[in-house]
């Protein structure tokens, strides 16, 4: 597992910025932090090197966001974005359709991960935040072990 410790919003986004380069189509970030953790900022660094151009916020009224991006081969891949906080049961998520997003041939981030309960596919890469002494000070984990590569084995 590899931690980082941000110091700043936008260190936040730089963290996330050069994680992002290490995706592929098909994988699913799990986000896990407390309100104000910096999950969407971290959603937003992650949109930031697939070269989004829409605004990236929180989708607190609709579940899931839709955003264009563009991969390291100026191919275009599609971003969802799931916050999940307002879920009261997995089954939202099921009537969503959510094989669509989760299987897709995108990069599905999923804030409050942990509220899809059987939901929640095996193969993921989970990023948990927390808040750090300061203000400004979060530490982030990076947790790779559940992620499946292609090729089925364990990356
Ligand atoms: N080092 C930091 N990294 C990320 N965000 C930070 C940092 N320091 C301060 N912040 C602030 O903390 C807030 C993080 O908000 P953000 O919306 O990303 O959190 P969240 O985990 O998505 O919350 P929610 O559960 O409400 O969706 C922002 O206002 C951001 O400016
Ligand atoms: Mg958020």
């Amino acid at each position: 597992m590899e931690v980082f410790h941000s110091k700043s919003p936008g260190e936040t986004l730089d963290i996330a910025s050069s994680f992002a380069a290490s995706l592929k189509r098909n994988e699913i970030v799990a986000l896990v932090g407390e309100l104000g953790s910096g999950k969407t900022q971290f959603v937003k660094g992650i949109c930031r090197h697939f070269k989004v151009r829409e605004q990236v916020s929180s989708p607190t009224f609709v579940m899931l966001h839709r955003y264009d991006g563009l991969d390291a081969f100026q191919k275009e891949i599609l971003l969802y974005h799931f916050d999940l906080y307002k879920v009261k049961s997995p089954a939202e998520v099921f009537d969503l359709g959510y094989e669509e997003f989760f299987r897709g041939n995108g990069i599905c981030m999923i804030e409050w991960a942990e509220l899809l309960g059987e939901l929640m596919p095996f193969s993921r890469t989970e990023i948990r935040l927390s808040f750090g002494a300061d203000e400004r000070e979060r530490r982030i984990e990076v947790d790779r072990s559940r992620r499946v590569s292609p090729g089925g084995a364990l990356a």
